[in-house]
């Protein structure tokens, strides 16, 4: 444990800038690494996103940052100062959870208040700051109901509401917003993004929704099997994953077997030939060797489309109108791909067995070693 720190220095963290800080996270159950040496840091004000697969790791991470869970090994610093063993009452962090978990039988502003009658703030400042926090979920008028009368946004608004009303520093957020239906869940993401503006507050949201990853959050760390695959803000991540998993797993990707023509390192341009003979310019994502096995990863918007001339011969096997845009199944002579046309016309309307030759700009490819 770290000796007392001024003040200063307790806002900015370690010296990084880092509010919260996670180093080297492991908390195993039985035989299973549910955290994996985890690492990472979210600045002040930040909206970090932990996203991942069923089972990665989100929650363990984030009841280890709240305290109702303690590692196997490695540090939990916030503000800059070692909480990895401090009770988590002692961690001024506001929690909202999957279900709501709001008392039932106490009204919405009871439920609110809550936190600051723990916290033995007297009656007429508690009954003044739950209001506070009330309108701040835009929920004024609702504070003597009870939960049931509410729906389940605004069951889940007052929960916000009652995590926010002590004005903690940061705030955990494990799927607040994955028993609401569509609608009510996109409305409840731009709501979240306006209350976290508003207060200035820390925000760590755990989703295995990656469209809501990708439109809340500042950055997101991409979990996998209890480790951390990569952190980078959404645009980074969609454009230039480091893995194979991240291309296949933000997004839609093709992914064509191919090998390596050449050495290259992380970030040139190489030759490949492709499954099915055909050769290739694609980018390594990772040094590769000459001969070395492939994985080339290519969006569905990314790959272009002409009518004859040269190029990798496609045939539509299956057209897929959706509206705005138009998906295309094309047979290639390595795997099926998918590809997006736009509704410009130029392409008419493509039939089954309509041949096509298919390219991509170099930089849109990406190669992983296999
Ligand atoms: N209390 C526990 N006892 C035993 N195993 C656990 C416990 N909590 C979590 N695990 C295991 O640890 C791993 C990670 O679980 P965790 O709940 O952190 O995943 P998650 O990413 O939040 O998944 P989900 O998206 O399904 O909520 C899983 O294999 C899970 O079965
Ligand atoms: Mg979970």
């Amino acid at each position: 444990m770290r000796a007392t720190e001024g003040g200063a220095e307790l806002r900015t963290g370690t010296g990084n800038g880092e509010h919260v800080g996670v180093h080297e996270l492991v908390k195993r159950y039985g035989d299973v690494a549910a955290v994996d040496g985890v690492t990472f840091g979210v600045r002040a004000g930040e909206f970090l996103a932990l996203l991942g697969p069923s089972g990665s790791g989100k929650t363990t991470i984030l009841m280890n940052i709240a305290g109702f869970d303690f590692p196997d090994s490695g540090r939990i610093e916030i503000g800059g100062q070692d909480v990895t063993w401090t009770p988590s009452h002692k961690r001024n962090l506001g929690m909202v959870f999957q279900r709501y978990t709001l008392f039932p039988h106490m009204t919405v502003l009871d439920n609110i208040a809550f936190p600051l009658r723990m916290r033995k703030i007297g009656r007429a400042e508690r009954e003044e700051r739950a209001r506070a926090a009330l309108r701040t979920v835009r929920l004024d008028g609702y504070g003597e109901r009870k939960p049931a009368q509410l729906s389940g946004g605004q069951q889940q608004r007052v929960a916000m509401a009652r995590a926010v009303v002590y004005n903690p520093e940061v705030l955990l957020m494990d799927e607040p917003l994955s028993a609401l239906d569509k609608n009510l869940r996109e409305e409840m993401q731009i709501e979240i993004k306006h209350l976290q503006r508003e207060l200035g507050v820390t925000v760590i949201f755990v989703t295995h929704d990656q469209t809501e990853a990708l439109t809340m959050a500042d950055r997101i760390a991409v979990l996998d099997l209890g480790k951390l695959q990569q952190l980078d803000t959404p645009k980074a991540l969609y454009e230039q994953p480091t893995s194979a998993f991240v291309a296949g797993f933000i997004g839609e990707t093709n992914f064509w077997p191919a090998v390596a023509s050449g050495d290259a390192p992380a970030g040139a341009e190489v030759g490949v030939t492709l499954e099915g003979g055909e050769r290739a310019s694609v980018t390594a994502a990772d040094a590769l060797r000459a001969g070395q096995k492939v994985k080339v990863a290519i969006r569905p918007e990314n790959i272009r489309l002409a009518g004859d001339g040269a190029g990798l011969q496609a045939t539509v096997e299956e057209a897929i109108y959706a509206g705005s845009v138009t998906t295309l199944l094309l047979r290639s002579k390595g795997p099926t791909l998918r590809v997006r046309v736009g509704l410009d016309g130029s392409l008419g309307e493509p039939q089954p067995g309509t041949p096509f030759a298919l390219g991509w700009q170099t930089r849109h490819a990406r190669a992983y070693a296999a």
